[in-house]
């Protein structure tokens, strides 16, 4: 990463940092922020919005997402993605965001998440290997 990426990547991190402070999460209270760059240069961020049902919760990383489409349309594509909590605790994004990521970022797209070794980074196909894909014969 040059070091413009790494600035660019740190502002990301900051408005994840920043969208956490709106969490939405009285049963658990943990906040979560997800900051999203496009390829069109704009940057999407969300929060956790949970729900007395518990299982109807809304991930920080699928509200940036579903509110990157509503603004800019299906052909959106994510090239950086960065997510942070106001608990310092470790936060690597869960195994359903990841598969709804999975539909719109680039596999080499940095991810910078917290984890219990600090902030780590890695690229999206490192976080998610196999994602579902369906491929009908
Ligand atoms: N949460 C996220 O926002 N993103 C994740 O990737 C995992 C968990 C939220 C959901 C819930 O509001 C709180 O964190 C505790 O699980």
């Amino acid at each position: 990463m040059t070091p413009s990426d790494e600035e660019a990547l740190t502002e990301l991190i900051e408005m994840a940092r920043t969208a956490a402070r709106q969490s939405y999460s009285p049963y658990s209270g943990f906040r979560v922020g997800a900051a999203l760059r496009l390829a069109n240069g704009e940057i999407v961020t969300g929060t956790n919005v949970e729900n007395v049902s518990y299982g109807l919760t809304i991930c920080a990383e699928r509200a940036a997402l579903v509110t990157a489409v509503a603004r800019f349309g299906p052909t959106i594509r994510v090239t950086a993605a960065a997510i942070a909590n106001l608990n310092n605790a470790s936060s690597p994004p869960c195994g359903a965001c990841r598969q709804v990521l999975a539909e719109f970022i680039d596999p080499d797209a940095p991810v910078a998440f917290p984890s219990a070794a600090g902030m780590r980074i890695m690229t999206f196909s490192e976080i998610m290997p196999l994602a579902f894909e369906m491929k009908i014969k």
